[in-house]
């Protein structure tokens, strides 16, 4: 394929996942019980919130992540989970005997969406608690807002370095890069032993994959590895060709890639294309099936470390398996599994609490401050495994994985199947 059609593909290839994956662009709040989206000014969760968001009912646990722009590749993954997660906590009694309801309030896919999702949930839907947002680039202005207001905040997906040091009510059940990150590269060095040199890829626009970078180009020093080049890009951007051509000319092994999905499925694409031959390691910006649209064939092989794989055995990650696979009819991501156990923290969080001090009697702000000092006590037994945090909100957790994308020839339905 020639570079101008290659360039074409690939953006025909991104706008039209976005199309079909990404919705419209206005914020709605779905209530997600009677599955009709309701318009944020006629809210049904701020008529319970008087005092503790439960007077009337259900719990209201805002949800803010991406539904729009291209992070809704990631956030699409994570609504998915976090509804699960409300179905089946609900199905068994939410908070000894109270529903929860979830409240999404779309960020799209920059900092400016994120605070207006954080403000509205805060203030106008008065959420106990937030899971949210979606791009640790979005977290570092986020955040701080529900900081000053005391609402605990749990980052889903959010896995740079310094997101639970932003504040005492932020937490996160999304492992940081220093600790997921590595696998990868011992996979790919499993794969190839004889690999010698890499070629490392970044996006510099984005907070999250700077410091992934940072971890990765560690991990080659330390595995005596020899880095060739690191090349950076925009997460905007569509067309790596000087990047990928830059790099191919110095003979990598291994190409490293920290960005996310649609620009780092247009990478591997072009990388491809432009016949780079070896082993290939995606980041977790990279971690999700709606990669596969946009590098079709040419994903195959893509090696991708995990928090979480469908196989974890137990219970509740049987259920969540299950009721994933029932509705969607392939295995869960790890996106989708990180947000139904951020819920599920919440929930499990309320419980205890409530068997302290009821939690419908408790003022909004105390309810707030108190349901952040019991998230972090805790110890949930969550699809990603069991987890706990430290006192700065930094999760414990025990297992990881790493991943590989298989490709049928014809680049339809592929898949990632785990690595032993
Ligand atoms: N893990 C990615 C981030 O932190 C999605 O931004």
């Amino acid at each position: 394929m020639n570079n101008a059609i290659a360039r074409t593909t690939a953006l025909l290839s991104t706008c039209a996942l976005l199309l079909t994956g990404c919705g419209g662009g206005t914020k709605t709040v779905t209530n997600s019980t009677n599955n009709s989206p309701n318009s944020t000014t006629n809210n049904p969760a701020t008529d319970t919130t008087a005092t503790t968001g439960t007077s009337s009912g259900a719990i209201p646990i805002g949800i803010a992540v991406a539904q729009t722009s291209n992070v809704a590749l990631l956030g699409q993954e994570e609504v998915a989970g976090a509804k699960l997660a409300e179905k089946y906590f609900n199905s068994k009694g939410g908070v000894n005997g109270t529903p929860i309801k979830l409240v999404f309030q779309d960020t799209s896919g920059d900092e400016a969406g994120a605070i207006n999702a954080f403000q509205t949930l805060i203030n106008k839907d008065k959420v106990i608690g937030i899971v949210g947002p979606t791009l640790s680039q979005q977290a570092f202005s986020a955040d701080p807002v529900g900081e000053r207001a005391k609402i605990p905040i749990i980052g889903p997906s959010n896995t740079a370095k310094g997101i639970p040091e932003i504040g005492d009510y932020v937490a996160r059940v999304s492992a940081p890069v220093s600790i997921v990150a590595p696998n990868s590269v011992k996979a790919a060095l499993k794969q190839n032993p004889q690999l010698k040199k890499v070629a490392v890829f970044y996006a510099q626009n984005d907070a999250f994959s700077k410091s992934e970078t940072e971890i990765f180009q560690q991990t080659v020093k330390d595995q005596g590895l020899e880095l060739v080049t690191v090349q950076k890009f925009q997460t905007s951007d569509t067309d790596f060709q000087s990047q990928a051509t830059n790099a191919i000319n110095l003979k990598p092994d291994l190409v490293i890639i920290s960005g996310l999905a649609a620009d780092g499925g247009n990478l591997v694409r072009q990388l491809r294309e432009l016949g780079y031959k070896g082993l290939i390691v995606g980041g977790n910006g990279l971690n999700t099936s709606n990669l596969l649209p946009v590098c079709k064939a040419l994903c195959d092989g893509v090696l991708i470390a995990q928090a979480y794989s469908p196989e974890h055995p137990g219970e509740i990650n049987a259920a969540f398996r299950k009721a994933y696979n029932d509705e969607y009819k392939k295995e869960p991501p790890q996106f989708s599994a990180q947000a139904f156990a951020a819920v599920q923290v919440y929930v499990e969080a309320l419980q205890a609490l409530d068997k302290k001090s009821k939690v419908n009697k408790l003022q909004l702000p105390e309810l707030r401050t108190e349901l952040n000092k019991q998230i972090l006590v805790g110890t949930y037994n969550t699809p990603l495994g069991e987890i706990g945090f430290t006192p700065l909100g930094e999760v414990i957790q025990k297992d990881f994985y790493v991943a590989q994308i298989k490709m049928p020839k014809d680049g339809s339905q592929g898949k990632f199947t785990f690595l032993k």
